[in-house]
């Protein structure tokens, strides 16, 4: 396919007021998180929650886009339809994690690399076939004084570019995904140095592998300090001290940067974005692919029990707006009391 059709969907999924949801827990994980709400993980659990998720009702106003796993995209809904059907018809661009998770590096104790590149070209050609408009691969790296090595940012870099590169060979848009963790007790310089340094090397690597910016999108951690840190900054130094490191590794011609939630809560996430898009403007739109940012309250609202299905969407809708309202930079603390208003048209729970 020529590039025109993915730069559109890039686009698109970075829509003012709109960002991504980020539904694409591997099943070890969604295990995790089901057992924090006393819920057995199974097949047909996975699925009922995951069918509340995409069948909020308004849900499209806020989210452009729901990233998949290789389980939820081959399933469907109560009524027989297929669920990236569901996403097409409720508004939503359907993606799909591509990556099968991290593997120790050898060589490098401490220190993990993605796996999945083997028959990637084979399984997108399937995504592909069921609907799949958007890729997702996620690099992970660690920080503490002595890591990262520079052989773990270039063998992640590297397999971020592959996978990027084979991505848009099949005409999904790459998700870029390259997520330095907050664990541990590194200080913001630290987590502005090590991230700078990642990125640098993504944005080697996908030079290298002739990827195209322009149909692209970039999913890094906002840079923090480590949740162990004693000084912790406010969201505003939070958002200069992004927007430093990120004006000085992305290109202009990345479309749109979506942020991960990471471990950060959901209202600091909201708050987060929110001071990041007071900067505006940047060369890139400033998004959200938030995974428990966005569905924490809807497991505590939903509980395992059908009989609050419509609560639990209520609270995805809710979480949803408020992120939507921080992508223009309009959120206010207040609003996670009062709910969302009318602060921006574009940004209402109803209309
Ligand atoms: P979090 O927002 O929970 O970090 O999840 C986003 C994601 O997709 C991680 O790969």
């Amino acid at each position: 396919m020529t590039s025109a059709p993915m730069r559109h969907t890039a686009l698109e999924l970075v829509a003012p007021g709109k960002g991504i949801l980020a539904a694409d827990e591997s099943t070890p994980t969604m295990a995790k998180r089901l057992a924090s709400i006393g819920v057995e993980s199974t097949e047909p659990v996975r699925r009922g929650y995951r069918e509340i998720l995409f069948t909020t009702p308004g849900l499209a106003q806020h989210v452009s886009g729901v990233i998949l796993f290789d389980e939820t995209i081959r399933q469907a809904s109560t009524d027989g339809r297929p669920f990236p059907h569901v996403l097409h018809e409720g508004g939503f661009l359907p993606g799909i994690k591509v990556d099968a998770g991290t593997k120790p590096l050898a060589g490098f104790p401490g220190e993990v690399v993605t796996a999945g590149l083997d028959g990637l070209r084979e399984r997108f050609e399937e995504y592909v076939g069921l609907g799949a408009r958007f890729a997702k691969w996620r690099a992970v790296i660690r920080v503490d004084d002595d890591r990262p090595t520079p052989t773990c940012i270039e063998a992640n870099a590297h397999a971020l570019a592959r996978y990027a590169a084979l991505a848009q060979e099949a005409g999904l848009v790459p998700v870029v995904e390259p997520e330095v963790l907050m664990d541990g007790t590194h200080t913001l310089d630290r987590c502005a140095d090590v991230t700078a340094a990642v990125l640098r090397t993504v944005y080697d690597q996908l030079a290298r592998h002739h990827v195209e910016l322009e149909a692209t999108l970039l999913k890094p951690n906002m840079v923090v300090a480590g949740k162990g840190c004693r000084t912790q900054p406010d969201d505003d130094t939070v958002a200069r001290t992004t927007l430093e490191v990120l004006r000085r590794t992305v290109p202009a011609a990345v479309p749109g940067i979506v942020f991960l939630s990471g471990g950060m809560t959901d209202v600091q996430a909201t708050s987060r974005l929110d001071a990041l898009n007071r900067h505006s403007p940047q060369p890139w739109q400033l998004s959200f692919s938030f995974g428990r940012a966005l569905q924490g309250p809807v497991l505590r609202a939903w509980a395992g029990d059908d009989a609050n299905r419509s609560a639990a969407q209520q609270a995805l809708l809710r979480r949803a707006a408020l992120n939507g309202i921080a992508r223009h930079g309009s959120y206010f603390p207040d609003m996670e009391l009062e709910g969302p208003r009318s602060h921006d048209e574009g940004a209402r729970t109803t209309g």
